[in-house]
């Protein structure tokens, strides 16, 4: 698919085909694109936790997430848990914020790669719903997640059961300034 294709079709979604399928493979798809992602020194600090069973789905939808997003991933085939190392994208080798984001660059980075994994997705004609409305320290006790990352989104992969229309945009004239 083309690139400007992906970006235009991309949506998300929060209505699901029953009957499809997400594959491991397919999942590891997206995270080797996440991977590519530009990130500050090459830190590479995105992690990522993968939910492919449909019990341990239903039991992370349940009790991580509030019920209008575990609805929301009603005949999703995976959820994929996304983290970052803290204290090193924007931080020197002694540890020290280069500036004063601190830890909000990796928060940035996996933000780029995030974009990456949707993309991809979109093109091997996948689908997403990234949330960032979830219970972070229930999903850090449950999936064993270290205290040295903080926990970002929970996305859900599937196929869309319907084309939703795209929300409004702003006009680039409206948020740009040339100088
Ligand atoms: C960081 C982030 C957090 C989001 N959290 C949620 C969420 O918890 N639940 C939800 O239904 N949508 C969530 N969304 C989806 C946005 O509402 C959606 O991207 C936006 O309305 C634009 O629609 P589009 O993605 O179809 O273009 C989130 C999106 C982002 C990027």
């Amino acid at each position: 698919m083309e690139l400007t294709q992906a970006i235009a079709s991309r949506r998300s979604i929060r209505n699901y085909q029953d009957n499809a399928t997400v594959t491991a493979d397919q999942v590891k798809e997206l995270i080797a694109a996440a991977i590519q992602a530009p990130s500050w020194k090459n830190s590479q600090t995105g992690r990522y936790y993968v939910i492919l069973s449909p019990e341990k789905m239903d039991e992370i939808a349940r009790e991580c997430l509030p019920e209008f997003n575990a609805n929301n991933c009603v005949n999703a085939k995976a959820l994929i848990v996304t983290a970052f190392e803290t204290k090193r994208s924007g931080f020197t080798r002694e540890g020290v914020a280069e500036n004063e984001l601190g830890d909000e660059w990796g928060a940035y980075d996996l933000g780029l790669a995030n974009e990456n994994l949707v993309l991809r997705a979109r093109d091997l004609s996948l689908d997403t719903l990234i949330m960032g409305i979830r219970d972070g320290e229930k999903l850090r006790a449950k999936l064993d997640i270290p205290e040295s990352q903080r926990i970002v989104s929970v996305i859900s992969v599937g196929v869309r059961a319907s084309d939703p229309e795209m929300p409004k945009r702003k006009a680039v004239d409206d948020i740009t300034r040339f100088f």
